[in-house]
């Protein structure tokens, strides 16, 4: 996906891209501090949101092939199994029950099927909002945070499911999270954002490690990122 000279402005904000390519396949990382306009990003390749001015090249991709995750969970009035149906209604696509149980088994959901969705705990919601976006399988799917109120366990267990999927298919990923850590384990590229423009694009090494940018700098040195071998 490509995205050229974008402008939107809502109220006294204003996200202007000037240029930002979000490779197929890959892994990417939107990082930058409250209100820089992360989630409204999002939001305008959703589609939810249009742009005043500019250019959204999909290259290709539908927009019923995209998804987003919302930092709050948003659910219809109804169990988590009629929740997890939702897209797929949408979608005019028949669910698999087999699928749905294998997805709520893997994250422990399995007694919670029924169970009226915004009843659920915070980390439980954010476990079925995934399930929901990635039931159909999509081609694009973009994390806003969402992964945020996980236990270090479930963290793991999805972090594992986006490597599997990618071993599988290769889909294209946009990851917002503030948890550097979570960032640096998982993305190919990163994105950095300041007061709505995309100050720098490049690999994780070079944006948290390598960046001359002093905004950047300060950003990132809020936080030590632990690195596996
Ligand atoms: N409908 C709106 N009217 C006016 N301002 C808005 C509207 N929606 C968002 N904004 C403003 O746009 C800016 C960017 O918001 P956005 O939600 O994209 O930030 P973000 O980078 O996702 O931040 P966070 O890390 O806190 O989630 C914020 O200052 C926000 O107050
Ligand atoms: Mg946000």
């Amino acid at each position: 996906m490509k995205i050229t000279d974008m402008e939107k402005k809502q109220g006294s904000f204003q996200i202007h891209i000037d240029s930002l390519t979000l490779e197929a396949g890959k892994i990417h990382g939107i990082i930058g501090g409250n209100g820089c306009g992360k989630t409204t990003l999002c939001k305008l390749i959703m589609g939810i949101l249009k742009p005043d001015r500019g250019i959204l090249d999909y290259e290709g991709l539908d927009l019923k092939d995209i998804t987003m995750t919302a930092q709050r969970p948003y659910f219809i009035q109804g169990s988590v199994y009629e929740n997890i149906c939702y897209p797929l209604k949408l979608r005019h696509i028949r669910p698999d029950d087999q699928k749905i149980d294998h997805w709520l088994n893997l994250c422990g959901l399995t007694e919670k099927k029924h169970q009226y969705a915004r009843s659920l705990s915070s980390g439980e919601q954010q476990k079925v909002s995934m399930i929901r976006a990635l039931i159909f399988d999509p081609k694009f799917v973009m994390i806003d945070e969402t992964l945020s109120n996980l236990d270090p366990e479930n963290l793991e267990l999805f972090e594992n499911v986006i490597f599997d999927i990618q071993k599988k298919q290769t889909i294209t990923w946009l990851l917002i999270s503030h948890r550097l850590a979570h960032i640096y384990k998982m993305c190919d590229m990163l994105h950095f954002m300041h007061q709505g423009i995309v100050l720098a694009s490049g690999s994780k090494q070079e944006i948290l490690f390598e960046s001359n940018d002093e905004r950047i700098r300060s950003f990132v040195s809020n936080e030590v990122i632990r690195i596996e071998s």
